[in-house]
């Protein structure tokens, strides 16, 4: 008899039904007996023992469900140590949960935070394998993560829309993509969708040059610009402060985000009208895209064979177009960010799109 755990940690995306229906059908294909336990809502499942025994008619039909039938929720890393308010040491609840049921493993899907704390679990001596999901693309040791193609294709269409009006109405417009550390989504749904400014909290603004580029713009004739700029888009100033002074900045700031501050800034250089479009939530919600089936598919069939092989304390990645089993120890903690002076940049400043520097 083969017992696993799954659970869906940290905020969700639309390709981690389409994982978990790999991992099982990939291992219900192969062994006998087979019990597999889902935890609810992330983390707290685990720690609270809130969990049912699932079969296979749950993974049935989940391949193209976005969200995640088990439920998620945000459980910091960094509280992990700190007793619940009950007084609960959670880390050893959750390994009593675990050794409760007699798992043979435990599989988590999630990105950067979830994965710190599979890597945690795996140290107080658990078998586990981590799944990486997240739009934002930052996971170190992937090439890619589950959701972020399905998001570029929503945030792109978000930006397709935007050219139209602002076309029409020779309008500056803004639209903000989800990533606040990381700007790989805001690059990738920015070239796609024909940007001509690009905001990435890698590469900080400069406002002078941001105004510029739209003024460069009209003289050639063009009425409007767009730009896609990350929620996390920071200026040379901001950069240059400590994290604890940029923090009480933000914290002050009487925008509802940085791209409606960018705005009002433009708009007073200019004396003309900028817009602002925020997707938000959309780009985690909806169905995963083909892209992201296959990858799911793909690294789920993989985690099952490094299960039936008990080979854990790993996280399955997609390398060079090939899976890949990395050991969560050399990973966890560590942000995959856009390189300011790598190809893609490069190539996309050669075409004229501006990233503020
Ligand atoms: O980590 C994924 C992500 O969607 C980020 O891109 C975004 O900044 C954040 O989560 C939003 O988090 P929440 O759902 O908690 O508002």
């Amino acid at each position: 008899m083969l017992r696993i755990g799954m659970l869906t940690s940290g905020g969700d995306c639309q390709a981690l039904n389409a994982a978990m229906r790999g991992v099982v059908k990939g291992l219900a294909a192969n062994v006998d007996e087979l019990e597999v336990y889902g935890f609810e809502n992330g983390y707290k499942g685990l720690i609270y023992g809130n969990y049912r025994l699932l079969t296979s008619a749950d993974f049935s039909g989940i391949l193209t469900r976005g969200g995640t039938i088990l439920g998620s929720s945000r459980q910091p890393f960094k509280l992990m140590r700190t007793p619940d308010e009950n007084g609960l040491d959670k880390v050893e609840a959750m390994k009593q949960t675990y050794y409760k049921l007699n798992l043979n493993c435990l599989v988590i899907l999630g990105g950067n935070g979830t994965q710190k704390t599979a890597n945690l679990l795996r140290e107080e001596g658990l078998n586990i394998i981590h799944l990486p999901k997240t739009i934002d693309n930052d996971i170190y040791g992937t090439d890619v993560t589950f959701g972020f193609q399905s998001a570029i294709n929503i945030a792109t269409d978000a930006i397709d829309c935007i050219h139209t009006t602002a076309a029409s109405h020779n309008r500056v417009f803004i639209v903000e993509v989800m990533g606040h550390k990381v700007g790989w989504l805001t690059l990738y749904a920015g070239v796609a969708g024909g940007a001509d400014i690009i905001l990435l909290p890698e590469i900080p603004y400069d406002l002078e040059k941001v105004v510029e580029a739209i003024q460069r713009r009209s003289r050639k004739g063009k009425g409007f610009t767009i730009l896609a700029v990350a929620e996390g888009a920071i200026s040379k100033e901001d950069a240059a402060l400590s994290k604890k002074e940029y923090k009480a900045k933000v914290a002050e700031r009487k925008y509802p985000s940085v791209s409606y501050e960018i705005a009002a800034q433009i708009s007073d250089k200019l004396g003309s009208e900028v817009r602002v479009a925020v997707p938000g939530h959309t780009q985690r919600g909806g169905s995963p895209c083909p892209y992201d089936r296959v990858l799911c598919t793909r690294l789920g069939a993989a985690a099952a064979k490094a299960i039936m092989e008990e080979d854990y304390g790993c996280m399955i990645a997609m390398v060079n177009n090939k899976t890949k089993r990395v050991p969560l120890g050399d990973v966890a903690g560590k942000l995959k960010m856009v390189d300011p002076g790598g190809q893609m940049v490069k190539e996309a400043k050669r075409i004229g799109i501006s990233f503020g520097d």
